[in-house]
């Protein structure tokens, strides 16, 4: 499917974005692996954690699902089976797009007394695998990787846990739980040292489930034992919300409410970079929903000036660098993003989509090894741009069509569903169009 958007008059109206994609796939999981029946509300209604789900009820998890229709709300009561309940899968489980749902599901399957091959689609199984594998090894899991480079299909067959103290090499959230999730069926405790602190939505979790997981600084240590069904009522995606903030900023008449956003401050790394850009942008109705924080974010227009992003900053506004990207190139000044090579490593090569894009759309910017620079300021015009299969190129696309010089068209639009279904119905939603 391809969308052409072009620029509206104003953008106005409030948003309620659909529920964490982070949170959901971790809700899902944990409570497949609990003891009791949690009702997890708001789980999110895009791809990935679509591919989540299957993987579990593929493992005999018993799950009902209930849409409310728009695809925005979903509810999802899951009945957990155990720590050890999971049975042996029918043929091999397929992750999707969803690095979230291999890297997780994984650290579930290690050490299992079964065989369970996990594999994906084409950008899944390019993507880095080693990361996992080689700590699972450590801890005793026997795990294979079939794709070249310790890619996926990555098949995992036995093995005795036993906990490791190790350094995380990359601050990744999958990674660390993963571990954290082997952790919990190891012989003794799983002590994880990060480089920088990544989401921590594994160690809320868990602890609200009665885990022993604890955190101290950059330190993360599990202990084995048994979880507790807890239920949940999944915060709205930040990182869809994102798309939105940065519409409104950028565009010259501009108000736009996001209602219902999950503000963790290991994910809210966007409100700070948009804010230090001189983004006006305010937290409304700041409330703690499940353990997690919450707000209703209130952007408007505003002048922005160019920012540099690295180091501790990276991990918080990771997935929102390309939609970032939009804003620099309509900020005065220059903007560096640096430290985030782990950007080559997502759905696509995100480094190398964002600087294709610009440059096509006559923003000057280079590409560095670990991030860009991008000289703002100039017109940003539009064109055919393809979103390279990557759910959030594509919806960066769109905000970009929103406030570009020209009619943006972006192929391959409908891949938004992988996070964000209702998006383009959003988009028109906030443009004054109705269903274009
Ligand atoms: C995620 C962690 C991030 C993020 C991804 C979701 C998670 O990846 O990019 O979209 O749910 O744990 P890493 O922290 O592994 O880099």
């Amino acid at each position: 499917m391809k969308r052409t958007v072009s620029t509206p008059r104003t953008l106005r109206g409030s948003i309620t974005p659909p529920g964490d994609k982070s949170i959901s796939h971790r809700a899902a999981i944990f409570s497949s692996i609990a003891d009791g029946t949690a009702r997890i509300t708001n789980f999110s209604p895009g791809g990935d954690c679509a591919s989540t789900l299957r993987v579990l009820s593929n493992l005999g998890v018993r799950m009902e699902r209930r849409r409310d229709g728009a695809g925005r709300s979903d509810s999802l009561t899951v009945y957990g089976a155990g720590m050890d309940g999971l049975r042996r899968p029918r043929g091999v489980l397929d992750a999707g797009n969803s690095g979230t749902t291999m890297r997780l599901m994984s650290g579930v399957l290690a050490g299992r007394p079964y065989r369970a091959v996990i594999t994906g689609d084409a950008s899944l199984r390019s993507r880095p695998m080693a990361r996992i594998v080689e700590p699972l090894r450590l801890m005793g899991a026997r795990v294979e990787a079939e794709g070249a480079g310790l890619r996926a299909p990555l098949v995992l067959e036995g093995g005795e846990l036993h906990g490791i103290e190790y350094a995380l090499p990359v601050a990744s959230a999958q990674v660390k739980s993963a571990l954290l999730l082997a952790g919990l069926r190891a012989e003794g405790c799983t002590v994880l040292h990060q480089p920088a602190a990544s989401r921590d939505h594994t160690e809320r979790m868990l602890a609200a489930m009665g885990a022993e997981a604890v955190t101290d600084g950059l330190t993360v240590s599990v202990r084995p034992g048994r979880l507790r069904a807890v239920d949940v009522q999944v915060p709205g995606d930040i990182s869809s919300a994102a798309f939105w903030l940065v519409a409104a900023v950028t565009h010259p008449d501009a108000e736009v409410r996001v209602a219902g956003v999950g503000v963790n401050p290991t994910r809210s790394g966007i409100i700070t970079v948009l804010r230090a850009m001189g983004a006006d942008l305010r937290l409304e109705n700041e409330r703690l929903v499940a353990g997690e924080p919450v707000a209703d974010l209130v952007a408007r227009s505003s002048e922005l000036r160019g920012v540099e992003v690295g180091g501790a900053m990276v991990p918080l506004v990771l997935d929102e660098i390309p939609v970032l990207a939009v804003a620099a190139a309509l900020a005065s000044g220059q903007t560096r993003i640096r430290d985030a090579a782990e950007l080559r490593h997502k759905e696509s090569d995100r480094i190398s989509a964002t600087v294709e894009w610009l440059t096509g759309a006559g923003v000057a910017c280079e590409e560095r090894d670990d991030g860009m620079v991008i000289r703002g300021g100039a017109r940003l015009s539009g064109g055919t741009f393809t979103s390279r299969g990557d759910h959030r190129i594509a919806m960066a696309l769109g905000v970009a069509g929103l406030v570009a010089a020209s009619p943006v068209t972006v192929q391959d639009a409908d891949v938004a569903g992988i996070t964000y279904p209702g998006f383009w119905r959003d988009l028109d939603a906030i443009s004054g169009r109705q269903g274009g």
